[in-house]
């Protein structure tokens, strides 16, 4: 009997069929709701191997009862929506997607930054409910980007590729990360400061942090109240970095100036949610890995990993 796949969004058939010889395909039909936990919870239990989204919680309760599973494939370079510690004790592999989409989300991540920056959605949308009477000087006017200095906090690969872009855009560069990377700082310009003097010194604030126990709330009214009035908050990351009462007070009250966020702490987002109520927020559904091209190598990248792990063999990207 060929093992089971179970996939939870429609996996392109143009890539699973390469395996179809090997493997059987399961896959979640529905594209506009995920799989209900009981449905996920019957497949788990026969899978040998599991493909799933970031929007899966993949939690310890599920992984007790996978009793064939050989490895947990994250169609994302973050896992936090996986129960590490769990697939581990069953010697469940875990494999995640880096390097093919680091450069689409520093895109995305330098897109937000721009629109944020430069009122790109309210002006859209000024223009589309027919407000435009008249060219003024100060008709929608934003920040300027280039020159200013960008605040990363977090210099992983992402990290690196948004602080490319930014030399791009003649940018001061400060980093903020766990442990300081002298190659980077040689390689690219950046100088190493403690969280502290990021929040100090950055008109732009970049959140490219892994959520892990250590990251949760840190940008909190703390932060918020480091910052400059004038400073631009960017999460590419995941909404739990953020404590999301104090961000939207910062935001209405004036401690900073606007929000660029693709990540939030519930995905998706209610359309009544305080923060798509201000004109200082750009929000975006969680689309920073978005290009069809990387979407396809992401699907790739865990077809190869299942493959090598059915195979008895070492996958390309462990976590
Ligand atoms: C998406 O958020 C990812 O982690 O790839
Ligand atoms: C993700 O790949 C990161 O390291 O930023």
């Amino acid at each position: 009997k060929k093992p089971l796949v179970y996939v939870t969004r429609n996996i392109p058939t143009e890539l699973s069929k390469a395996y179809e010889e090997k493997f059987t395909f399961f896959c979640w039909e529905e594209e506009e709701t995920p799989v209900p936990r009981e449905e996920l919870r019957k497949h788990l239990q026969i899978a040998d191997a599991l493909i799933c989204m970031v929007s899966d919680s993949i939690d310890k309760l599920l992984i007790k009862d996978a009793d064939h599973l050989k490895i947990i494939a994250n169609l994302a370079v973050g896992y936090d929506n996986i129960c590490i510690e769990a697939a581990k004790s069953r010697g469940i592999i875990v494999t995640n997607t880096p390097d093919v989409l680091t450069e689409t989300t520093a895109d995305l991540g330098f897109a937000l930054l721009l629109a944020t920056a430069r009122r790109l959605i309210e002006a859209n949308n000024f223009i589309r409910q027919g407000e435009w009477k008249e060219w003024s000087p100060y008709l929608l006017a934003g920040a300027d980007v280039h020159h200013k200095t960008i605040g990363i906090v977090g210099m992983g690969r992402i990290g690196k590729a948004m602080a490319r872009r930014a030399q791009g855009f003649g940018m001061n560069i400060v980093y903020h990360n766990r442990s300081r990377d002298e190659a980077a700082e040689k390689e690219l310009g950046v100088t190493y400061v403690s969280f502290h003097d990021l929040l100090n010194q950055a008109d732009f604030v970049v959140s490219v942090v892994p959520f892990t126990h250590e990251t949760k709330d840190m940008f909190n009214s703390h932060a918020f109240q480091m910052m400059k009035e004038t400073a631009v908050f960017i999460n590419i990351s995941r909404g739990g970095v953020v404590n999301e009462a104090d961000l939207i007070h910062a935001l209405q009250s004036g401690v900073i100036q606007a929000a660029g966020l693709d990540v939030f702490k519930e995905e998706p987002i209610q359309k009544n949610h305080p923060l798509l109520q201000l004109p200082n927020v750009v929000a975006l559904p969680h689309i920073g890995s978005a290009s069809v091209e990387t979407r396809t190598n992401m699907w790739k990248l865990c077809l190869d990993n299942v493959a090598a792990v059915l195979n008895g063999e070492s996958p390309k990207t462990p976590v």
